[in-house]
């Protein structure tokens, strides 16, 4: 599968799409509490996507039966929404969707503490996650390279003392969820692909606060860490421009 560089009219296009993954990602984020099911905050995305006229990205994908991803504590990604699954006072949740809007696609993911009483220690990890993303979009512009990104947010993900995992990887986006090509979130600056105007891309980094590795459960899907240690996510649909990254999902 080839590069699909973007005209700025498909661009434009994508943030309406992004637009709407964000206000998706705010609605569902007012639903987390103790006490709130990941099923509910399934059910108020659903909602929501349906009053904005768009459709889901991630239901029917490879099977996937869900709108959102729901990933809870030491559940890395792809977690799915749950009746069963009850929020607790002081759980970490990932929140991860997309959708498509006008045969473009966006995509991001949040990870909210649950009630006010959340641990130092995770409440750390989810602001060196936030940061180390922030840290990939600054390493964003015409002619730095995917070595570039994962550096830059290795760098913020290890100097505060936490892991990113190997296994899965940021990706091209379009007129199709994955696209080439993968965004590792670790590497070396200077090595790999050039970035040009026009690409497309998803950095999402996802940093485990203990060791990087990470296995999937029997329901195929949920993918944990495999000490059990806590594991956070964030995500954003990024536009290579000449003035350099411009986040479409904000
Ligand atoms: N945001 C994730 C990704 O970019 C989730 C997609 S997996 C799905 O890969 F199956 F849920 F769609
Ligand atoms: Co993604």
């Amino acid at each position: 599968m080839a590069i699909v560089i973007k005209t700025p009219q498909e661009v434009e296009k994508m943030r309406r799409a992004g637009a709407v993954v964000r206000e998706v990602l705010e609605y569902v984020r007012g639903f987390v509490k103790p006490g709130a099911t990941t099923m509910d905050l399934e059910g108020a995305a659903v909602r929501k996507m349906e009053e904005l006229g768009v459709k889901p990205a991630f239901k029917g994908y490879h099977g996937y039966p869900c709108v959102l991803c729901t990933s809870v504590n030491s559940e890395v990604v792809h977690g799915i929404p749950s009746a069963k699954r009850v929020l607790r006072e002081g759980d970490i949740v990932s929140i991860d969707t997309g959708v498509v809007l006008d045969g473009y696609y966006g995509d991001s993911a949040i990870t909210v503490p649950v009630g006010e009483k959340i641990a130092p220690r995770a409440q750390r990890l989810l602001d060196v996650t936030r940061t180390s993303l922030e840290s990939g979009i600054q390493a964003v512009r015409p002619g730095a390279t995917l070595g570039d990104i994962g550096a830059a947010v290795q760098q913020v993900v290890e100097a505060g003392g936490f892991s990113v995992v190997r296994e899965f990887v940021g990706h091209g986006i379009g007129t199709s969820l994955h696209e080439d090509p993968q965004v590792p979130n670790f590497g070396r600056r200077g090595q790999g692909l050039k970035l040009r105007e026009g690409m497309v891309l998803c950095i999402e980094p996802m940093v485990n606060s203990g060791s990087p590795d990470v296995q999937v459960l029997e329901d195929g899907w949920t993918a944990v860490t495999q000490d059990g240690s806590l594991s956070a996510h964030f995500e954003h649909t990024v536009a290579v421009t000449s003035d350099g990254a411009v986040v479409l999902t904000e």
